[in-house]
């Protein structure tokens, strides 16, 4: 594990606040979340705030997840200590159980690139039995690449044709498909369109724009659209751009 070049960066990204880690579950996911029963497992769990979601709301059979971060997955044990939590790479993980209904991986396989994350992605979703879900979100259009991917590993953004073409790889027929982050989707542009133009600042200096809370009540309003744009895809409403793409994929 510890050969993995990703492995040592997000231990030092998991020594502070990590950027991505909201405190909650990720929202898209929220919206979808009635749709779970049966075995889990979350591949890049992180500090574990979706499995604590699954374990409260939904009371899997079989609740897993992995990590390349062994300081991820200390606070996931801290939350979620029911969970079957291991060190293991989505590019060639240790997987424990049979006939899972659900594979979730949030904003994880933009870090090694699909062409590394594929094998392990074939073998997971072997394990997935006939009509299990497979939720995936990722980070939207390599034209967006700037200081903020540096700082968080990018090593690829995808578009929805990439997912796609993944989930049907992967023997999925494709439930949901959305980009996600629509209407504020301008601003995101805006605010990341100087580290777009200079994006290759040495990683030492990089820093995530995820960093910093805008304050309470715009916070609350922003949270507001986002949570209507993830009703909305939950719905089946396929938004036309958005800095993220998410998909549910149906195994057939
Ligand atoms: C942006 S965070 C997302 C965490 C979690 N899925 C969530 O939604 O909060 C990316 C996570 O992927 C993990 N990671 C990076 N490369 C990985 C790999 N090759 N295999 C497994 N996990 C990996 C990192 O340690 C980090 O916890």
């Amino acid at each position: 594990m510890t050969d993995n070049p990703t492995h040592h960066r997000f231990q030092t990204a998991y020594e502070g606040k990590p950027p991505w880690d909201l405190g909650r579950p990720q929202p898209p996911f929220v919206e979808v979340a009635d749709q779970i029963t049966g075995s889990v497992l979350d591949a890049g769990c992180g500090t574990g705030e979706t499995l604590r979601m699954l374990r409260d709301g939904f009371k899997p059979a079989y609740l897993g997840g992995f990590d390349l971060s062994a300081e991820a997955l200390a606070r996931a044990r801290e939350k979620v200590p029911q969970a079957d939590l291991y060190e293991s790479d989505i590019c060639d993980p240790a997987i424990k159980v049979d006939n899972l209904d659900l594979l979730i991986s949030l904003d994880v396989i933009y870090i090694p690139g699909l062409a590394r994350a594929l094998p392990g992605l074939k073998r997971l979703s072997a394990k997935l039995r006939s009509g299990g879900l497979c939720v995936l979100n990722l980070p939207a259009y390599n034209w967006l690449y700037s200081t903020h991917d540096i700082a968080v590993h990018t090593s690829q953004r995808f578009v929805a044709r990439d997912l796609i073409q993944l989930l049907e790889e992967l023997d999925f027929e494709v439930e949901i498909l959305s980009y996600r982050l629509c209407l504020l989707f301008p601003l995101v542009v805006l605010k990341r369109l100087p580290g777009i133009l200079k994006p290759r600042s040495a990683a030492s200096v990089a820093r995530s724009d995820l960093h910093g809370t805008p304050s309470k009540p715009l916070n609350t309003f922003l949270y507001g659209i986002v949570r209507a744009e993830n009703e909305l895809i939950s719905r089946g409403v396929s938004l036309p751009w958005g800095s993220s793409v998410f998909a549910i994929g149906k195994k057939r």
